[in-house]
């Protein structure tokens, strides 16, 4: 077994990257005030310029789409300056970064949205468990269904937050459709009960996400604009039906957009064949979940990817490719840290240099 292909270099759309290892998003609730991201996150990032591509934390689009305590926000201007902060460090090191567009649905607490109100979603189906609210754990609300008159105002969001990102200074931005998010909730069947067009066949579920890259693409050319996806993840309280259905007809309507890629998430049980979504995608394909250092090799090896994206590695390890490249031992992630705090678990993890490996 090589490890040559992952240190290849790549075209992902519009962009060239040095090798095949991506930064999964990861959030990491350390936002500053308002949300936005400041010097101590572009820190984060910029020690983990050497990916081939670096996928942000998801980043609210508005701030109904917000579920989280000290999430970055990407729809004012303060967040815009603290993102080029991130942006212009990773760019010194050489690096490449994509934001990810997020916007939560029910997965949220009147206590994190504006006014009290209730979070929004495609129906009215509150999702079992817990939201992360200001004060803990805190059981999730029934959400209220949006009326199909507000949908333009969501899509317009979307396009907003993609010209945000772009005078951010961000190389592209991914679309988050995966884990039971706003766009995962309109694509599922268990989630989206809606009788207008955008719920019932999957045809008018994928619709919603089709017209966000629409719009979002009006503003950046599709070749740096990403979307991910995660089929069986149950994560959130999701489930769909007919898994392989849903996502086979999607990515067959995301086929012929020029996308840069599609990024999947590979958590879940179900039975789900990875290959046939690519083929019916038939562009750039990172996949995710697991993997380590053979295991990436042998999907770039195999064909079963083109990159292959680390999470938990990666909040770990911020000389990742280096480590890879050498097949040198990885830190351990802190788990206790992974969500909020600051520079303990965040930017304090060593590099291989001064661990003296
Ligand atoms: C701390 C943490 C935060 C995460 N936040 C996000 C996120 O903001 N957006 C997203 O799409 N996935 C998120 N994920 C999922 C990761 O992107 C990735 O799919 C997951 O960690 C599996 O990859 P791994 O096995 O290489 O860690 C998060 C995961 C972790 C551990």
């Amino acid at each position: 077994m090589s490890a040559a292909d992952l240190f290849e270099p790549a075209r992902v759309g519009a962009l060239e990257v040095p090798n095949r290892i991506v930064m999964a998003p990861m959030t990491r609730n350390r936002a500053g005030a308002g949300d936005a991201p400041r010097a101590l996150n572009a820190e984060y990032y910029a020690q983990r310029a050497a990916a081939g591509l670096i996928i942000s934390e998801a980043s609210q689009i508005s701030p109904e789409g917000k579920g989280y305590p000290r999430t970055p926000g990407i729809h004012s201007a303060e967040q815009v300056a603290g993102w080029r902060l991130v942006t212009e460090a990773v760019h010194r090191k050489g690096g490449r970064i994509f934001l990810q567009l997020w916007h939560v649905g029910r997965i949220s607490h009147p206590s994190l949205q504006p006014n009290g109100q209730l979070p929004v979603a495609p129906s009215a189906l509150k999702p079992a468990g817990d939201a992360m609210t200001m004060s803990g754990p805190q059981p999730f609300v029934e959400p209220r269904a949006l009326e199909i008159g507000e949908i333009p105002r969501i899509i317009a969001a979307y396009r907003q937050a993609a010209v945000n990102a772009r005078e951010a200074g961000f190389d592209g931005v991914e679309v988050h459709a995966a884990n039971g998010y706003l766009l995962d909730q309109f694509l599922r069947d268990g989630t989206n009960r809606r009788t207008d067009a955008y719920g019932g066949p999957v045809q008018q579920r994928a619709r919603l996400l089709l017209e966000v890259l629409g719009a979002v693409s009006s503003v950046l050319e599709a070749g740096r604009i990403g979307v991910r996806l995660s089929p069986i993840n149950p994560f959130n309280d999701i489930r769909d039906s007919d898994p392989q259905r849903t996502f086979d007809y999607l990515a067959s309507q995301l086929r012929g957009l020029g996308l840069a890629y599609l990024h999947v998430y590979q958590a879940g049980s179900d039975p789900f064949d990875w290959e046939r979504l690519r083929r019916a995608f038939g562009g750039t394909f990172i996949v995710n979940g697991g993997y380590d250092r053979a295991r990436a090799i042998a999907a770039l090896e195999t064909g079963a990817a083109d990159l292959v994206a680390f999470g938990v590695p990666y909040l770990a390890n911020p000389d990742l490719v280096e480590r890879l490249r050498r097949g040198a031992p990885l830190n351990t992630a802190s788990p206790a840290t992974f969500y909020g705090g600051e520079a303990e678990g965040y930017t304090d993890y060593p590099a291989l240099a001064s661990t003296g490996t």
